[in-house]
């Protein structure tokens, strides 16, 4: 059980700024890493249809005997994982509930700004999770669609990119708040521009590396973690175009990715 592998999963490839960050805080773990890149994106999608795809990807990753089951994208996180965790037997982490503690233990004025795209901000799971954390918080949200395809692109750094941050993040900038939520997969790419654009008074949390040391704190909690050394194995399966990822993916892992399956989803 130790030894079986983390199960990891995203719309695409932006969860893999995810499994960067566990296999930096957790270089033993095993992981496998899904991307359902025939489907994405999620952010535009209903939750009923973002819920289906999440079972069916849960399901691909228990037959390769998981042992637990992390949702790096946001969207998925906010309308697939109270179900997960539900009806799963394994541990299940979303991306939502680390990402909110941070900001909350971050924040000194109490006015906390969230990001991410049309999914994850309709669904108000980020504030939810910010105001069980702490109810005197005030939250202020903004959907970011296109900055997923710009990232995509390339062009994190480009002042197209720019230009249009500072369109979306007038209206937050006027909320004089002290901390901004990183919503989304691809937006720790974005850091610098954002952080241009917010200016330095303005905490950025990337729920990448919250949701790291949470899987830690999980699995050290309940005896699960791998306690060999022999050099972590990690795989990757898409549901389309493995080409693709492995040419993108490699901006969000940092390092080369050597090869990816596909995988044949029930109902993909
Ligand atoms: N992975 C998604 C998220 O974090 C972004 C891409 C998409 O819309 O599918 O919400």
């Amino acid at each position: 059980m130790k030894q079986s592998p983390i199960g990891i999963f995203d719309s695409g490839i932006g969860g893999l700024t995810v499994l960067k960050e566990i296999s930096k805080l957790l270089p033993d773990e095993n992981t496998i890493y899904l991307g359902d890149t025939a489907r994405v994106p999620y952010g535009s999608k209903s939750k009923e249809t973002v819920e289906r795809y999440s079972f069916e990807i849960a399901n691909f990753l228990l037959k390769r005997g998981i042992k637990m089951l992390v949702a790096a994208c946001n969207t998925a996180s906010a309308y697939a994982v109270a179900r997960l965790k539900e009806e799963l037997k394994i541990p299940v982490i979303g991306v939502i509930e680390p990402g909110a503690r941070a900001a909350v233990n971050m924040t000194r004025s109490k006015r906390i700004g969230v990001i991410g795209t049309e999914g994850t901000i309709k669904s108000s799971a980020y504030t939810k999770a910010i105001k069980s954390v702490n109810p005197s918080v005030s939250t202020f949200v903004k959907a970011c669609p296109l900055f997923v395809p710009l990232v995509e692109e390339g062009w994190a750094d480009d002042s197209v990119t720019e230009t249009i941050a500072g369109r979306y993040l007038d209206e937050l900038k006027a909320c004089d708040i002290d901390t901004l939520v990183l919503g989304c997969t691809h937006y720790p790419l974005l850091k610098d521009t954002i952080s241009r654009v917010m200016g330095k008074g303005v905490v950025l949390i990337d729920s990448a590396e919250s949701t790291a040391a949470e899987v830690m704190r999980v699995l050290s909690g309940n005896g699960m973690l791998n306690g060999s050394n022999g050099g972590a194995s990690h795989s990757f399966f898409v549901t389309d175009s493995p080409e693709r990822f492995l040419t993108v993916g490699k901006r969000f892992f940092g390092e080369d990715l050597k090869d990816a399956g596909l995988a044949l989803l029930e109902g993909c």
